[in-house]
């Protein structure tokens, strides 16, 4: 990611009227998270303010969440603070360039943010009978928003190849959004 990206990033975390700043879960996660068993881990990629790990921690779990962005990270580890949790491990990581964590998760997901290199190691990271969950913008959204890069969205269809023999549990293209949810064989 160029210095220019990383620093729009953080000028829209700076921002407290950016539309970034929601809370609660994405509703597909909410849907479809495992109940905590004993050890349960996460791993969620570009968790930007950190309302789905919140959540999941809310709820048992370990989450290692990682974003770019230090600003975002700093008030994500505030709200957990404020919520008196602890059970999310916050890392600064340009995910152009560092590697995954090298565990396997019950569960690893990823909301609003694509980079087609990552998939093979997003897949090797979800322990066999653990879940995937991916959402995130597809070709469609370039209809109101034609300015934005095009390999930021996603085609039609594009994300259940990237997990070829898993059970896929939700599929869909429906608007903007393209979700993806699927079981590790
Ligand atoms: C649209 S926001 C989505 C944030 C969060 N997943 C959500 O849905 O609320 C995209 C996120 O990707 C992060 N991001 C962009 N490029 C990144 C990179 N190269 N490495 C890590 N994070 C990145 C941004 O800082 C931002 O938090």
């Amino acid at each position: 990611m160029s210095q220019a990206d990383r620093q729009r990033w953080e000028q829209r975390y700076a921002d407290p009227a950016d539309s970034l700043k929601k809370t609660g879960p994405h509703s597909v996660l909410a849907r479809h998270a495992p109940s905590c068993q004993p050890g349960c881990r996460a791993l969620e990629l570009a968790c930007g303010l950190g309302r789905d790990a919140l959540w999941l921690a809310e709820q048992g779990w370990r989450v290692e969440a990682l974003d770019i962005s230090l600003t975002a990270l700093i008030q994500a580890r505030a709200e957990m603070v404020r919520r008196k949790l602890s059970g999310v491990h916050f890392v600064v990581a340009d995910l152009d360039h560092f590697p995954l964590p090298r565990h396997e998760y019950d569960l690893v997901y990823v909301f609003r943010f694509l980079d087609r290199r990552l998939f093979p190691a997003i897949a090797e990271r979800v322990r066999p009978g653990g879940l995937v969950i991916y959402e995130t913008l597809n070709i469609h959204w370039l209809k109101s928003h034609p300015d934005t890069r095009p390999d930021h969205m996603l085609q039609l269809g594009e994300l259940p190849g990237y997990f070829p023999g898993w059970t896929v549990i939700e599929s869909s293209d429906g608007g903007v959004m393209s979700t993806f949810v699927g079981r590790r064989p």
